[in-house]
């Protein structure tokens, strides 16, 4: 069971699918946000960029849009990711929005809406900086390959401007939900960071890749073994396979994986951050905005079996003399309401839960509302077994492009 915080950081718990938005100059060559380290693009290049930067398009109304429309309850914006480049009006580095074409702080204006349309919003700060000359770029991963002529690799310089930075970002736009760190290559250990957002902001929780431990844990792109977390957890995944950042001729991920993965991650009583990456005239592309609906049209209707439930996959056993693999099928549950799923696909329209003796009243599939056929059976492939609950009538040749959900209430006497 995971413990919660117990304070105003308990949010977290409860808004669970949030939109990560990856979007900055990287979005101009528009082939991975890391171009400058995954490529032989010159940092004097890049650096000239800012002179194109100037995305008359961006409506942070319509990012807002598109988040609310998925179902999604918070979002988290690159404020400066490894690039250096500083997506709002810093005191602290020229090397920032102010000074493109543009001229506007993106920041403030996301901020605004935000706090208009009653939206949390998150900070993604990256550590590795590609521009600053105090950061010790000695090409370890994430890194620049060593410093360039006039570069004064000074570490407490470097943390220095962090801090700084830090407290323009936590006192300047209003209620900040969630602070991300990214990759702490140079292994900064220094608690004080933490704790300053902690002082400025009471209500963020702060992730596992900063300066000292933080709140939750970070799974990227991929799904941890087992099947519930024990401790805080927001998983995060992009729409495109390659890159965060805007790509052009990206590969798009199906809306079935996302939901796949998606619906995984909450069973297991994670957190959800999926990212977009707008383009460089700060529109978003017309595939995700679409694709965004459709996660929200299904999530929607499914949702409920992860809001305020907890997982509890584990009372269906090992399944160790099982033909069939039970290790692929979820369990929350909210009281005596029990939610059933298998996000991976189920093998026929039987969903068999072991570790239930008695039947439910009633079964209902959450996709489209129908009542499904609840029973205790004795199978012949588990002959060895416990009779257990059969749960019949899953329209798998019908519903084919959807994770299916299924509600059932078990009577109080049934269960612990
Ligand atoms: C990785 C990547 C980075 C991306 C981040 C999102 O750390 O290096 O580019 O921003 O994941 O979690």
């Amino acid at each position: 069971m995971i413990k919660k915080f117990d304070d105003k950081r308990d949010w977290f718990f409860e808004k669970k699918l949030g939109m990560f938005v990856h979007w900055g100059l990287y979005a101009l060559p528009a082939w991975h946000e890391q171009i400058l380290w995954r490529s032989e693009y010159p940092r004097k290049r890049y650096e000239k960029l800012v002179d194109e930067f100037n995305p008359t398009r961006f409506d942070p109304d319509a990012w807002i849009d598109a988040m609310l429309s998925a179902g999604m309850e918070f979002l988290c914006f690159t404020t400066k990711h490894h690039d250096g480049f500083c997506m709002w009006d810093t005191k602290q580095t020229e090397y920032n929005v102010m000074n493109t074409p543009y001229g506007k702080d993106v920041l403030a204006m996301l901020a605004e809406a935000c706090k208009k349309r009653g939206v949390k919003l998150g900070l993604y700060y990256s550590l590795p900086d590609w521009h600053h000359p105090n950061y010790p770029n000695i090409g370890r991963h994430h890194e620049m390959f060593g410093p360039r002529a006039g570069d004064k690799p000074d570490e407490r310089a470097y943390l220095e401007f962090v801090r700084a930075q830090l407290e323009e970002l936590l006192t300047n736009y209003g209620p900040i939900c969630q602070f991300f760190w990214d990759v702490n290559v140079a292994e900064f250990s220094d608690p004080s960071f933490n704790e300053t957002i902690r002082r400025l902001q009471p209500d963020a929780v702060i992730n596992d890749r900063g300066p000292s431990d933080g709140d939750f844990s970070t799974p990227e792109r991929e799904i941890p073994a087992g099947k519930e977390f024990s401790r805080p957890t927001q998983a995060c995944q992009a729409m495109g396979r390659e890159s965060w950042g805007f790509r052009d001729d990206e590969d798009y991920y199906s809306v079935p994986f996302l939901e796949k993965s998606i619906s995984t991650i909450l069973a297991m009583g994670g957190s959800y951050l999926l990212n977009v990456g707008p383009k460089a005239d700060g529109t978003l592309v017309e595939e995700n905005v679409a694709a965004l609906a459709r996660i929200g049209d299904w999530y929607r209707r499914v949702g409920e079996a992860f809001d305020g439930t907890v997982p509890c996959s584990s009372m269906l056993g090992t399944g160790a003399t099982m033909r069939i693999r039970y290790e692929d099928i979820f369990l929350t549950r909210r009281g005596n309401t029990f939610y059933a799923l298998c996000p991976s696909g189920l093998e026929t329209g039987t969903i068999v839960l072991p570790g239930f003796e008695k039947a439910p009243h009633s079964a209902k599939l959450l996709n489209d509302g129908r009542s499904l056929r609840p029973v205790i059976d004795s199978l012949p492939w588990r002959w060895k077994d416990k009779p257990c609950l059969c749960i019949r009538g899953l329209p798998v040749d019908e519903i084919t492009g959807e994770v299916l959900v299924v509600r059932f209430e078990m009577d109080e006497s049934a269960v612990e």
